[in-house]
């Protein structure tokens, strides 16, 4: 039997990493995970040494190296084939948890509905890249596009958060999409931090006991 592997999906400033924080305190004393089992928290892009380099790469702000549409596309599959491969894969297979902040339901809202990169091609290049792996869970954090421009105006942005408003609104749109089409859970993240810990510690409880 394989471990569990839960991502947690949302725009940019909904609140993702500070939610996977609490929860990776909380998940191996919750008594959900075997006794030897750890939980693995990673991220996208990023979450592998080789996937380090390339978040910097990826999101470097400097107009000059800004990748064209497919190159990003190709980018972070890069990341995501090597997070796969060297990270996701091999704790599963030793029966631990998986948390990671964003997988592949990212490339579909923010190059497939945000830059307009065809989804079939997409979803063709994740078959590849996923090598079977999918979440047993996906939780989206919900917030407008508008309010994640709020909460973010005091800090400074990565190349894809300046993009603006309206490429966020078609990414957040492509993202209501995906959780209707995949029966994901979906959590108001205009709530308080507790209130969202406890709703998605619920949601855990209620999914792996
Ligand atoms: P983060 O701020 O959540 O760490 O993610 C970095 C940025 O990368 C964020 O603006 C979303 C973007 N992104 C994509 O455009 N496509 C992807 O496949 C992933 C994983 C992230």
């Amino acid at each position: 039997m394989e471990g569990k592997f839960i991502v947690i999906e949302g725009i940019d400033g909904c609140g993702k990493t500070t939610q996977i924080e609490e929860i990776s305190k909380w998940l191996p004393k919750s008594g959900l995970m075997k006794k030897n089992s750890k939980l693995v928290k990673t991220r996208e892009p990023g979450g592998s040494l080789l996937g380090k380099k390339l978040r910097n790469l990826i999101l470097d702000n400097n107009n000059n190296n800004k990748p064209s549409p497919l190159a990003e596309l190709l980018l972070y599959s890069a990341d995501r084939a090597e997070h796969v491969s060297k990270i996701i894969s091999p704790a599963l297979e030793n029966e631990d948890w998986v948390i990671s902040d964003r997988f592949s339901d990212s490339t579909l809202a923010y190059q497939g509905y945000g830059r307009n990169i065809n989804i079939e091609t997409i979803k063709k290049i994740e078959s590849i890249v996923c090598q079977g792996k999918k979440p047993d869970l996906t939780i989206f954090l919900e917030i407008s596009a508008n309010e994640s421009v709020l909460r973010r105006k005091h800090l400074v942005p990565d190349r894809i958060e300046s993009e603006g408003i309206k490429f966020l609104q078609k990414v957040n749109a492509g993202f209501q999409l995906i959780a209707k089409e995949k029966n994901w859970k979906v959590i108001s993240a205009k709530q308080n931090i507790n209130t969202i810990s406890n709703e998605i510690k619920e949601i855990l409880l209620k999914e792996f006991s």
